[in-house]
């Protein structure tokens, strides 16, 4: 679940900082990315030299190294960070955290990190119970950031009450279950199709088109964010997929059919994204053709529509969704193509918008649902495009 995640560790001065070295062990065993910044105060209950060490990261404590004059960005720190976590968080460090004050790197980070905050507090119990920790821990929460509760038993100073950092393994735990919340596709099986197709005239030439594959890229890493097992299938693309993606790369519509037809029936979710062709040579040639005659002729005959080949094998445990290029009477055509090839949803790109289409890195899209409802959205990133499709589709489960 941690996999790869980039998480930053602020260790603030408490007692309980001495935990935060099982904690980054923790981390980093579950295959997460740590670094950690310390602020002075922790500084002096456990050294950056063992959590550096643990973390195998160079440990910040302050914005710039004294001797070497490094700068330490903490609006980078904040953007790289999939997750900032406080532990130990002390009463002084959330209340500043609480006001926005920002004299130290690991409250500058917190107010620019854009990801998920998790704050661990530990302290005596007087000073968690007192009103004004309570309403900076309201105030905490309020703003999103979630809070991993302190536990009630032996304090260090001897009291016993509630204050005592949730242990290491306890904050393992709720922060995989916190991940595993935001997976709302985990283990769910996706197949996307993307990029063009290319159709062989003779060894050396073929017919194909404009599509770059971005977008169906762009909705396959969307579901593999979301925890979804995707299978990619895409034409000829420069794109270049990431590690969890299951990719199989196919030249032309009948290989591309070939496969969505081996790989389809395992698959819950399916976006036929890729533009694939309609006509194709009746033969190609085995040999380079020779320029002869002033025109040249070539015979086309159709190729299987995958997608309506796969909406007549959908069982009702399937969701298919397809995509209508359109350069007039868009809506009309989108309407027909949903209904032609028995689809649940179906994305509408207009070439009339600019912006939109083969090559960008933005799209305009309008989806339509199977009771004719639609859904107009505003010119995006492909990433964030695909990211409406995915969330329209995570509506139909
Ligand atoms: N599609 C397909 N197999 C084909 C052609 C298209 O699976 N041989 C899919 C595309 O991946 C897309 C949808 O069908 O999801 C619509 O493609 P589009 O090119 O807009 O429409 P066509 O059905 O090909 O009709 P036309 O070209 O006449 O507009």
């Amino acid at each position: 679940m941690l996999k790869d995640k980039n998480i930053i560790l602020g260790v603030c001065g408490s007692i309980a900082a001495y935990k935060a070295a099982t904690l980054v062990r923790l981390l980093v065993k579950a295959g997460a990315n740590v670094k950690v910044i310390l602020t002075s105060d922790a500084a002096n209950f456990i050294t950056p030299l063992t959590l550096a060490t643990l973390s195998k990261n160079p440990v910040y404590t302050q914005y710039f190294e004294e001797e070497t004059g490094v700068w330490s960005n903490h609006v980078e720190l904040g953007l790289w960070a999939d997750y900032l976590l406080v532990a130990p968080a002390s009463a002084n460090t959330i209340a500043k955290m609480a006001k926005g004050l920002c004299d130290n790197l690991l409250t500058a980070v917190y107010l620019s990190a854009k990801c998920p905050v998790l704050f661990a507090p530990a302290m005596d119990l007087d000073m968690w119970a007192h009103e004004s920790t309570q309403q900076n821990v309201s105030q905490l929460l309020s703003y999103g950031n979630i809070l991993i509760a302190p536990g009630t038993g032996e304090l260090a100073s001897g009291l016993h009450g509630q204050g005592r950092m949730a242990e290491p393994e306890e904050i393992l735990v709720f922060l995989e279950q916190l991940i595993k919340k935001g997976l709302p596709l985990l283990g769910t099986k996706v197949l996307v199709t993307a990029g063009p197709t290319y159709e062989a005239i003779d060894p050396v030439r073929f017919i194909g088109n404009h599509s770059s594959g971005k977008m169906g890229f762009a909705i396959a890493n969307q579901f593999a964010a979301m925890g979804a097992e995707v299978t990619l299938i895409t034409g000829p693309t420069a794109e270049k997929s990431a590690q969890q993606l299951r990719r199989i790369d196919v030249l032309s519509a009948a290989d591309m059919l070939d496969a969505c037809l081996r790989e389809f029936s395992e698959a819950k979710i399916t976006v036929m994204s890729a533009a694939v062709a309609d006509y194709t040579p009746v033969q190609a040639a085995a040999q380079k053709i020779k320029k002869s005659e002033e025109q040249f002729q070539l015979q086309l005959k159709k190729t299987t529509d995958i997608l309506a080949s796969l909406g007549k094998l959908k069982t009702a445990q399937q969701i298919l969704v397809g995509f209508a290029l359109e350069t007039e009477n868009e809506e009309v055509h989108a309407k027909a193509k949903l209904i032609k090839k028995n689809l649940d949803l179906i994305v509408l790109n207009s070439l009339n918008d600019k912006g939109a289409g083969f090559k960008m890195d933005t799209n305009k899209i309008t989806i339509f649902n199977q009771a004719s409802e639609k859904t107009v959205f505003e010119m995006k990133s492909k990433s964030e495009v695909a990211k409406d499709i995915c969330l329209e589709i995570l509506k139909l489960l």
